[in-house]
């Protein structure tokens, strides 16, 4: 039997698995749904200050997939890697029916799960104002969100567009809130551990790493923007390797617990999430395209996984990736013995390892594709696009 629980300042969490703050935590009604699918919390769509209440207000349709239908098999088959773009600021509500909205959530769901209030500021005024309400609430712990990839193109100092701010807001914000909370800060910034440190030092519970980026997609028989005319948050699973590196870092560099999830897809990210440092884990777009049942699936796989490993809890498996992660300076550069060949009874002759070989080692014969040893570069790339997996690697020592 594996211990799932997870317990930040004071806060129990029944598991790692939470779902983050977007249109799956809407209102109190869809909260308690992703309590009831498996979630041990839910983060509430971010309240924004009154001065940015133009996002209130989306455009219909506001969300697009791209590279998902296009995948051989759907719907049966789902990719692992596609975009979403949306245009969805902040909560419909304003602060009085969010505060209600709130509490409503805690009293449907209880001790069964964590409600978490999201607010954003654009004023310091306003970041104070909203937390003494929440303050007044029944949420179980407070998220600030700083992280709104496209808040700063409405020209308000929210998210992407505020990071120099971070330090006044939570530095103000901690002095008012009498509950536990975490900052939640943007990818678009060149220095995560900077901004992480800094959120420890103004006495913050959690950091949450964090919301996605924002990006255009564009269509090019009208020359403008899929979908809407403007710029729009921009994730997806591809995005999964950028959280983790920012999870590993930023682990590395505070004490304080981590709320890690950017592209979570499937069960085992949610376990690479814990092993770079994690102590929980967000997912949103999985809950918005496989359901509010998702988390709990997850949960099932990976207390199975767990126990088949002999891990008895999420302590046993938080942070063991990061020794294995090494600066790039330390990486075994010395590629003595390496070789690449390929196995002509599975090669069926298609010519695509030729055109990937940049060093012209690769010719097709009668029998199949040669690699000549002198021109190869051990670089990979053939392995890596061969349709047949033809190409070996090994290693004469
Ligand atoms: C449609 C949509 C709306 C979102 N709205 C918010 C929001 O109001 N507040 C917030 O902090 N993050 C918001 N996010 C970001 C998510 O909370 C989360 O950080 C991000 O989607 C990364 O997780 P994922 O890769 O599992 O989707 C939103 C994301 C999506 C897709």
């Amino acid at each position: 039997m594996t211990e799932k629980n997870v317990e930040i300042s004071g806060v129990k969490f029944k598991n790692p698995l939470i779902v983050g703050s977007a249109t799956p935590t809407w209102d109190s009604t869809r909260m308690k749904r992703c309590i009831e699918g498996g979630a041990s919390g839910a983060i509430a769509k971010s309240l924004f200050g009154n001065s940015a209440a133009i996002g209130r207000k989306y455009p219909r349709p506001r969300f697009k997939l791209f590279d998902y239908r296009e995948y051989p098999g759907y719907p049966d088959n789902l990719p692992g890697s596609f975009t979403l773009r949306s245009l969805e600021e902040c909560s419909s509500f304003n602060y009085a029916d969010y505060m209600n909205d709130i509490n409503k959530a805690k009293d449907m769901v209880g001790s069964d799960g964590i409600i978490i209030a999201s607010l954003s500021g654009a004023t310091k005024e306003e970041w104070i104002e909203m937390c003494e309400m929440v303050n007044q609430t029944k949420a179980d712990w407070v998220e600030l969100n700083n992280s709104c990839p496209f808040a700063a193109d409405m020209g308000v100092k929210i998210g992407a567009g505020a990071v120099d701010l971070t330090k006044e807001f939570v530095h103000a914000c901690s002095r008012v809130l009498k509950k536990p909370f975490s900052v939640k800060i943007t990818p678009q910034t060149s220095d995560s551990v900077s901004l992480a440190k800094m959120v420890e030092e103004e006495g913050a519970s959690a950091i949450n790493l964090s919301a996605r980026l924002s990006g255009i997609m564009l269509d090019i028989d009208t020359a403008a923007p899929i979908g809407w005319e403007s710029i729009g948050g921009y994730g997806g699973p591809y995005l999964l390797g950028y959280g983790l590196k920012t999870t590993f870092q930023v682990a590395k560099a505070v004490k304080i617990p981590i709320i890690g999830g950017l592209g979570v897809w499937k069960w085992q990210d949610v376990i690479k999430y814990i092993m770079v440092g994690a102590s929980i884990v967000q997912t949103v777009t999985a809950v918005m395209l496989r359901g509010f049942n998702v988390t709990g699936k997850w949960m099932k796989n990976i207390e199975q996984w767990m126990d088949a490993k002999g891990y008895k809890s999420i302590n046993d498996i938080k942070g063991i990736a990061l020794e294995n992660i090494k600066k790039t300076s330390e990486v075994e550069r010395d590629f003595k013995g390496i070789k690449f060949s390929v196995d002509t009874d599975l090669c069926s002759k298609c010519g695509v390892c030729l055109k990937s070989c940049m060093y012209e080692a690769i010719s097709l014969t009668s029998a199949g594709a040669v690699i000549n040893d002198n021109l190869c570069d051990r670089c990979g790339m053939c392995s890596e696009v061969c349709p047949q997996r033809a190409v070996r690697m090994y290693r004469n020592t």
